[in-house]
């Protein structure tokens, strides 16, 4: 049985050359109807392969699927998503992962779903996941901190998906505590991130992000039309979901290898340069609880300091933000 991405790596290799059915078969050791199936399966995946009687194949175009033989390829980094359990589409891709994890799952091993039926967001929230048009994907990561320091993981994963998001389209991304990613005061990423740990111990981090890539304004549900966006909604061109998830990744292992040498310090302080919390007004609810104020800072565990307007220090460890309009501007 040939893999999608042994005959892809052999059409990429010289696109403007045919080869033939015989010379496929040949290097992958297979027989030409082997060769002629996988290729179909190929198109029926979307790309688009030429074929002449005498000439063999040639691929005129790849989809853009993120899929492993596309990713894999073009990985830059050095263990982070080397290992990729790919989905046309699943219940949640952080569910998958979880299960993966409680199995024995690899630091590292990443779940990518091209739709999500049940995608979850924070505090029960759904997370609107259609097909083939965003970023679905749940990382497992065993990082030997006790389990009260997890939401610095969170807080890295966030600086990670802001920096992608600027690395890959120039665009100014801006934080809002805990982890959303913002641009333009809408919303284009979210995290949701799940631990299993011990009294001092984390066994594991699930850590999901969806980021909205090429969602034009209409296909977002009404609900939340005003408060959400799309990195093509707001730079004017379709995204490349591939090269985007590469950005993406780079990004996490740079910053996960980051913090495991350095600690929490560089996390915390790139993440006050995104989001730059201090002196704005805010609301937050917080376990059943409104309160409004002015946000000071974050604290070394990634708590949000708030100063009611009684005039008292408040340290919210989860919950639900609002910028107060007059504070909206950067
Ligand atoms: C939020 O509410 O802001 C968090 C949204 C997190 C969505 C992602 S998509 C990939 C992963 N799988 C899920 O079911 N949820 C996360």
């Amino acid at each position: 049985m040939i893999r999608d991405d042994e005959i892809l790596r052999l059409l990429k290799k010289d696109p403007s050359r045919f080869l033939s059915g015989q010379e496929i078969s040949r290097r992958l050791k297979v027989t030409r109807t082997a060769v002629w199936k996988r290729v179909n399966h190929l198109r029926a995946l979307g790309y688009k392969i030429e074929s002449l009687t005498r000439s063999g194949y040639r691929l005129i175009q790849a989809p853009d699927l993120l899929t492993p033989s596309e990713i894999r390829p073009l990985l830059t980094t050095k263990w982070m998503g080397r290992a990729i359990h790919y989905f046309q589409s699943i219940d949640s891709t952080n569910s998958k992962a979880y299960q993966l994890a409680l199995q024995g799952a690899k630091e590292g091993e990443v779940v990518i779903a091209e739709s999500q039926m049940e995608g979850r967001g924070r505090l029960g929230r759904r997370w609107f996941s259609p097909s083939f048009l965003n970023l679905y994907l749940s990382l497992i990561l065993r990082p030997p901190i006790p389990p009260h320091r997890a939401s610095l993981i969170t807080l890295m994963a966030a600086v990670a998906t802001a920096d992608a998001i600027q690395n890959y389209s120039g665009l100014l991304p801006q934080i809002k505590w805990p982890n959303d990613v913002l641009l333009r005061g809408r919303k284009v990423a979210g995290l949701l991130n799940e631990i299993q740990s011990e009294m001092d111990r984390i066994h594991f981090v699930i850590l999901g992000i969806g980021v909205n890539l090429n969602m034009d304004e209409k296909m977002f549900p009404k609900e939340i039309r005003n408060m959400a966006t799309s990195l093509k909604r707001e730079r004017g061109e379709t995204v490349s979901r591939k090269d985007f998830l590469l950005s993406l990744l780079a990004a996490l292992e740079g910053w996960y290898e980051t913090f495991l040498k350095e600690g929490g310090s560089p996390v915390l302080e790139a993440w006050r340069g995104w989001a730059k919390i201090e002196g704005k007004r805010v609301s937050v609810s917080s376990f059943g609880e409104n309160l409004s104020g002015v946000s000071v800072d974050i604290d070394s565990d990634g708590a949000l300091i708030l100063e009611t307007e009684e005039g008292e220090r408040r340290r919210i460890v989860a919950g639900d933000v609002k910028y107060q309009s007059e504070s909206l501007s950067n």
